[in-house]
């Protein structure tokens, strides 16, 4: 049972910091889930962990031994990479079983935990084919196979999925999730998806620039985010952010009125409400429905009719574009003005600074 543990974690190339002090628990079991825009530092604070990078400054430790300058090898984790590169002339027993064979670890042993993975993933019947007669989907399973037969403490993937079609990934996504059971292995796991990221996780660690935005469950993060930054980043689509400045009420509950939507007004609830800021208030897609009493004036643009649901994105006059999700949308057309209504307790209010304000 490990457990990882990252304190001020920097890394510089020459002069540019490119993780700026990270701070971050890992409990042993857990699946976490690094997500943020590309260029963050994602696969470096990952490849920091496993080793393949140096730490500039900070401390990494382990099971509370500090792993700084630990070989890779002697760190009990291993890394599975977007590209799995497999030895093409090998077979799949041969690949799964290369790295301990390397390790010189006795033959018999080596067998037996090819064995165990190959069950694990469903590889047995394919041991002794070469990567070319291999699916996508299976030659992601040997790489995931070459990994769990290292029996390390932590498994390390960083966007293992995305080379593969989108049915492989729900496919591969729910095996992913069933060997995190099966092995209770602690997992850091870096990822584009939106979908994988909310599914598999514990818990979400939001980056941007080198830094940790916030850390959560995945619906910690949805439903309560710390800034504007995790708010727009966590959901898709994308929550509407609408342009408010807050007004005193005339001796009741501060509103918020909206310049670019006919100066509509909208109560708000803050512990601080500072008449004459200008804040942004964020309402999700699905947060319009017909009960609501704050009302926009709108124009439907266009729909997405997905079946179940459709999103209609509109605007008022020449203004940004609001997604409305509902389950009632199939008689709407395009040109419709529609009053979009939603519950003013659902928006979350950020100051011009990003911040939430609460
Ligand atoms: N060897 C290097 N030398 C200089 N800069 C580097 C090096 N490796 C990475 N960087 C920079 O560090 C930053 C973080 O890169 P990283 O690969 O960690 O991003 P990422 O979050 O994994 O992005 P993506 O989602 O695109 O994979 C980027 O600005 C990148 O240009
Ligand atoms: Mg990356």
């Amino acid at each position: 049972m490990s457990e990882l543990q990252l304190s001020d974690v920097r890394k510089s190339y020459g002069g540019l910091e490119v993780i700026k002090g990270v701070d971050l628990d890992i409990k042993s079991g857990e699946f976490v889930v690094f997500v943020g825009p590309s260029g963050c530092g994602k696969s470096t604070l990952l490849r920091m962990i496993a080793g393949l990078e140096e730490i500039t400054s900070g401390d990494l430790t382990i099971d509370d031994i500090r792993m700084n300058d630990v070989d890779p090898s002697k760190r009990g984790i291993a890394m599975v990479f977007q590209s799995y590169a497999l030895y093409p002339h090998m077979t799949v027993r041969e690949n799964m079983g290369f790295a301990l064979r390397f390790a010189g670890v006795p033959k018999a042993e080596i067998e037996k935990r090819v064995n165990e993975a190959a069950s694990i993933l469903e590889l047995g019947p394919l041991l002794d084919r070469k990567p070319k007669q291999l699916s996508g989907g299976q030659r992601q399973r040997v790489a995931i196979g070459r990994a769990i037969v290292r029996h390390p403490k932590i498994f390390l993937f960083d966007e293992p999925l995305s080379n593969l079609d989108a049915e492989l990934r729900v496919h591969m996504r729910i095996e992913i999730a069933r060997l995190h059971k099966q092995l209770s292995a602690t997992i850091v796991y870096v990822t584009h998806d939106q979908v994988e990221a909310m599914t598999l996780a514990d818990k979400i660690v939001v980056m941007r620039g080198g830094v940790v935005e916030q850390v959560g469950s995945p619906l910690e993060l949805y439903d309560d985010p710390a800034n504007l930054f995790v708010a727009g980043f966590i959901g898709s689509p994308k929550m509407n952010f609408l342009r408010g400045v807050i007004e005193p009420g005339d001796g009741g509950e501060p509103h918020a009125r909206l310049p670019d939507y006919g100066d509509a007004k909208i109560p708000i609830k803050l512990k601080q409400a500072v008449p004459g800021a200008e804040v942004t208030i964020g309402i999700r897609p699905e947060h319009f429905n017909e009960s609501g009493s704050a009302i926009l004036d709108l124009t439907i643009d266009m729909l997405e009719h997905l079946g179940g649901e459709t999103f209609a994105y509109a605007r008022h006059g020449k203004g940004e574009l609001v997604v409305i999700e509902t389950k009632n949308g199939r008689g709407l057309k395009s040109g419709d003005r529609v009053a979009a209504r939603f519950d003013p307790a659902c928006a979350l209010i950020f100051d011009a600074s990003g911040k939430r304000l609460r």
